[in-house]
Order: structure tokens, then C-alpha cells, then sequence
């Protein structure tokens, strides 16, 4: 059988995406001192392939997400993870996480999301909640069929905020990360558009 090729417009999302009590936009060159308060953090990296980041690396990080920003078609949808309400009321930073949409495959509408949070903030729901309003607008606006996430099998916070967001677990990728000087062992977990709204 012949399998029809869809034509692909330019994918976009209308940003901010507003959630109860977030904001998500894109990162701009001045969110720096923020994504590097996490980015440098070994507790926020120590399950993934790159950190904890010099000052250098930060700026590597930020120009590269400004790069994916102008990219057209565009693949990479890193968004800075805002808590609203926090500017001036002095109850800490307002950027406080990143969270992603890469359109892996966009012939078949698939995406990956992904996301990390300074350590202060874990254990608020904040992860699921970002993770939630980025999936929703990738299902909607870019007509997703599916989005995956892949963690490191001992991650076991990152495995359950995709539990919590619907996520299936599809399978075991072994030893397929090297992540801070070892073969890592990786879930793969996916959820489709009609089980998110299901
Ligand atoms: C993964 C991460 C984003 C989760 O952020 P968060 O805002 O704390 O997530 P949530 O509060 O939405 O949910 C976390 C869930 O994991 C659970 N959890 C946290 N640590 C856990 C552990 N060691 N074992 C089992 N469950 C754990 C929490 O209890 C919570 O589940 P619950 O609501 O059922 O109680 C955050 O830990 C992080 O930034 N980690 C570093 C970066 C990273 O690993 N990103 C994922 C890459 S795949």
C-alpha cells in the first residue's frame, strides 16, 4: 500500500501558552543568569546527556534556542517556563524551568517533549503543568497524532510526570544514553492526540 504523504505547512504555535498558573514563551538572550541558576545545577542534570553547564554553555544554550527560533521550517519549540505573578512581588525568579516540543517527525506528525526545572521548584506540579499546556497547544495547533518522551530508566520524577500526563510506556531503549560516564538504559513513553483528550 501507498502511503500518502501529507504536505507539511510551517509548523507554529501561538505563544505565550497560558496554563492556570504558568506562562510559556520563548527564551530570549537576557533569560542568561535564569536558565543558567538550573543548567548548572548537578541535581537538575544528573539524569541527562548534557550539564552541568559553564557559564559558557548557558550562552551556547540560549543562542542555540534563539537559532531554532528563526528556523523555518521550524523544529524546536523550547520554551522558558514563566510562574506568573512573581515579578515584583519578590518571591523568587519568574523563569524558573524549560520545557520542549522538537518536531522529530513531522511526516508523521510525532513529536518529542521534554522538560527541566531549577530544584526549588520541583514537587509542585509545575513540570506536569507546562508539559500539559505544551502538549495541548502540539495536539491542537500542529495537529499531532503523538508525542514521546524518553528518560533515563532511574529518572524516576520524569517517568512519572509522564504517567501523570497520559503517557503509555511503549518500551526500553538499553544502554542507549551515555549520560555522566555510563550506559544508560532509557523508557520510551508515548501518548496520542485522542488519549490526551480521551
Ligand atoms: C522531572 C522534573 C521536571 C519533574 O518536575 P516536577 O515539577 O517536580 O514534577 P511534578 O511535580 O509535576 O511531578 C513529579 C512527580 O514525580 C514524583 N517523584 C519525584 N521524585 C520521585 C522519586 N525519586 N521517585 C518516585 N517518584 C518521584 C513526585 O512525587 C510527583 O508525582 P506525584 O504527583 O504523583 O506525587 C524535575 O524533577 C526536573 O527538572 N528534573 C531534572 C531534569 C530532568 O530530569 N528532566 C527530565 C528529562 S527526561
Amino acid at each position: 500500500m501507498r502511503l500518502r504523504r501529507r504536505v507539511s505547512p510551517d509548523p507554529t504555535l501561538t505563544l505565550p501558552i497560558e496554563t492556570p498558573r504558568l506562562l510559556l514563551r520563548d527564551f530570549v538572550s537576557r533569560d542568561l543568569e535564569a536558565v543558567h541558576a538550573y543548567s548548572s545545577t548537578p541535581q537538575a542534570t544528573q539524569y541527562l546527556i548534557w550539564g552541568p553547564n559553564t557559564l559558557l554553555q548557558s550562552k551556547q544554550t540560549i543562542r542555540a534556542f534563539l537559532d531554532d527560533q528563526k528556523e523555518r521550517p521550524r523544529v524546536n519549540f523550547d520554551l522558558a517556563i514563566i510562574r506568573k505573578g512573581t515579578a515584583r512581588r519578590g518571591d523568587g525568579p519568574r523563569l524558573i524551568g524549560g520545557v520542549g516540543l522538537k518536531l522529530a517527525d513531522w511526516d508523521n506528525r510525532t513529536a518529542d517533549i521534554g522538560y527541566v526545572l531549577h530544584p526549588d521548584y520541583w514537587g509542585q506540579g509545575y513540570a506536569l503543568e507546562a508539559a500539559q499546556g505544551l502538549a495541548h497547544a502540539g495536539f491542537r495547533e500542529l495537529g499531532l497524532q503523538r508525542i514521546v518522551a524518553t528518560c533515563d530508566q532511574r529518572n524516576k520524577a520524569s517517568a512519572r510526570v509522564m504517567e501523570k500526563l497520559g503517557m503509555r510506556r511503549e518500551g526500553v531503549f538499553r544502554q542507549s544514553k551515555y549520560i555522566h560516564g555510563g550506559w544508560r538504559d532509557e523508557f520510551l513513553y508515548a501518548i496520542l492526540a485522542e488519549e490526551f483528550y480521551g
